[in-house]
C-alpha cells in the first residue's frame, strides 16, 4: 500500500535537444510468459532480456511457491520447470502487488488444479475487475470461495477434480482473459477453444507453441480466430531472448519527436504486428521515425528505430486500433498535447479499467497542465498546441499508475512550465531504468 508520506514526487523540466542510442528493458507481457511458461514446462528454459521490474518478478515468486526453481545466473534467467500438470498447491496468498498480467494469467494457471489459491495486491489491482476471467473459470468448474464484491481482490480459488473444457468467446478485446482460458485449457483433458472476434496480443499463442503445446489457430472469413489447445500436454523447457518493451519504447520515442531538435535511436524493440499500433498512429501524425535493421529474434520481428523531432500533426485514431496500442494512448496524448490540430482518439473503453482509470486520469492530467481536452464515456479528444507556449505548470494525480507517471514527466520536457507528478515509486513495476535512461539522453527530470 502507497502512503502518502511514502509518495516521492518528480518534476519534469523544459529541455534541451534529446540524443543518444538506447535500449529499453525486455517487453513486459513475454516476460510475464516467460517465467510462466518456464516454470511449468519440464527441463531447463534459459531467458535472456527479461524485465527485472516488480510487475514480472511477483510472476516469478509465484511460479517458486508452485515448484518452479528460478534463479538469475550471470545475465540470464534459469528456470526449472515442474512439468505441465505439476504444479504443487502454495502455502500462502500469492502477493501479485500492482500487476494485472500476472494476477489473472496465474488465475487461469491454477484455477484448473485440484487445489486452494488465493490472490492479494495493491489498492490499485483490488479495484481490478476480475470476473472477466473469473467467469469462463467458473463454466470449467473452478469455484470461487471468497472473492470482494464486484469479483475483485482478496480472492481464493478451489479447482474442480477434473476440469471441463469449454468453447469460450472473449466478449471484449483482451490477451489477459484469452491467456487465462488458454492457460486453465492446459490442464483440463480435451480441447479448450477460445474465439477471438478482435485479435490482441498473441503472445500467449506464439509462445505456447514454443514451449510445445499442441495449439491450433483459424482465422475465419470474419477475421474471428479460433484458437484450440489440447490440454495435458507436455511443455519442454525453451531459450527465449526477450526483445525489448515497445510499450517502454514509446517513452524515449515521443520524448524525441515533442522536444525539438532531438534525435535518438531505440535498439532492438519488439515490433510484433499486434503491438505496433503506436508506431503507425504517429506515422500518420507526421512523425519522423526511421524502422532500421528489420530481424527476426527467437520468433518475433524486432527493429531499431531512428526517431527525429517532428512537426505532429492531429489525427483520428481509428477504434480497430486500440487493442494493438492500448497501454500507449496516456503517452500518445501526450503527443497530440503538441501537434498541430486535434487528435481524436476512439473504442477506448478498455482504458478505465487499467492499473487506474486512465481515459480520466490523462484527461485530468492534461488540464492540470492547461491542454484543452475532452473526455467522453470512450473517446479522448486533445487540442494541440506545437509549441509548448503555455503548458504545464501542474500537479499530476498517478493513481499509483506507472504509465501515467512516466507520460507527463515526459510531457514536462517539451512544456514552457514544469509538470510535476506526484509519485515515481510505481514506475519501477514496469521500467526501473527509466529515469537514468531519459536522463542519459539529456532529459531534466528531478
Ligand atoms: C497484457 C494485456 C493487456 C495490456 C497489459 C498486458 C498481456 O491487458 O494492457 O499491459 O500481457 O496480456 P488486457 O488484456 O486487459 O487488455
Amino acid at each position: 500500500m502507497t502512503h502518502p508520506e511514502a509518495m516521492q514526487p518528480a518534476t519534469a523540466r523544459k529541455s534541451p535537444a534529446l540524443s543518444g542510442k538506447v535500449r529499453v528493458p525486455g517487453d513486459k507481457s513475454i516476460s510475464h510468459r516467460a517465467l510462466m511458461f518456464g516454470g511449468l514446462a519440464a527441463g531447463e528454459t534459459r531467458v535472456s532480456g527479461l524485465l527485472e521490474g516488480e510487475h514480472v518478478m511477483r510472476t516469478g515468486e509465484a511460479m517458486k511457491a508452485m515448484g518452479a526453481r528460478i534463479v538469475k545466473e550471470d545475465k540470464e534467467w534459469v528456470i526449472q520447470g515442474t512439468g505441465n500438470g505439476c504444479l504443487l498447491e502454495p502455502t500462502d496468498a500469492f502477493d501479485f502487488g500492482n500487476a494485472g498480467t500476472g494476477s489473472r494469467l496465474t488465475m487461469g494457471l491454477v484455477g484448473t488444479y485440484d487445489m486452494v489459491t488465493k490472490f492479494i495486491g495493491d489498492p490499485s489491482l483490488s479495484k481490478r475487475p476480475m470476473g472477466r476471467v473469473l467467469e469462463p473459470l467458473r463454466q470449467m468448474g473452478v469455484q470461487v470461495l471468497e472473492s470482494s464484491p464486484g469479483d475483485r481482490l482478496p480472492l481464493t480459488l478451489r479447482g474442480p477434480r477434473h476440469a471441463a473444457p469449454i468453447v469460450y468467446r472473449v466478449p471484449m478485446p483482451s490477451a489477459q482473459v484469452k491467456s487465462a482460458v488458454l492457460l486453465a485449457g492446459l490442464n483440463t483433458a480435451g480441447v479448450t477453444t477460445v474465439i477471438e472476434p478482435v485479435m490482441t496480443r498473441d503472445h500467449t499463442e506464439k509462445m505456447l507453441a514454443g514451449f510445445g503445446a499442441n495449439i491450433d489457430i483459424e482465422t475465419d472469413k470474419e477475421k474471428v480466430r479460433h484458437i484450440r489447445i489440447e490440454g495435458r500436454g507436455k511443455l519442454t523447457g525453451q531459450v527465449i531472448d526477450v526483445p525489448g518493451d515497445p510499450s517502454s519504447a514509446a517513452f524515449p520515442i515521443i520524448a524525441s519527436l515533442i522536444v525539438p531538435g532531438s534525435d535518438v535511436v531505440i535498439e532492438n524493440v519488439l515490433m510484433n504486428q499486434t503491438r505496433t499500433g503506436l508506431i503507425a498512429t504517429l506515422l500518420d501524425m507526421n512523425a519522423d521515425i526511421e524502422i532500421m535493421n528489420r530481424r527476426l529474434a527467437g520468433g518475433e520481428e524486432v527493429a531499431d528505430l531512428h526517431v527525429r523531432a517532428s512537426e505532429l500533426k492531429g489525427t483520428t485514431v481509428p477504434a480497430d486500433r486500440a487493442p494493438f496500442m492500448i497501454d500507449e494512448y496516456p503517452v500518445l496524448a501526450v503527443a497530440a498535447a503538441f501537434a498541430q490540430g486535434r487528435t481524436v482518439m476512439e473504442g477506448l473503453e478498455e482504458l478505465r479499467v487499467k492499473e487506474s482509470d486512465r481515459l480520466s486520469a490523462v484527461a485530468n492530467g492534461l488540464k492540470a497542465n492547461a491542454v484543452e481536452c475532452e473526455e467522453g464515456e470512450a473517446l479522448l479528444v486533445v487540442h494541440g498546441r506545437p509549441d509548448g507556449k503555455g503548458l504545464g505548470g501542474g500537479t499530476v494525480e498517478t493513481h499509483l499508475d506507472h504509465r501515467i507517471a512516466m507520460s507527463f514527466l515526459v510531457m514536462g520536457l517539451a512544456s514552457e512550465k514544469p509538470v510535476n507528478i506526484d509519485d515515481r515509486s510505481m514506475i519501477a513495476t514496469s521500467f526501473p531504468e527509466f529515469m537514468e535512461l531519459m536522463r542519459g539522453l539529456g532529459a531534466t527530470i528531478e
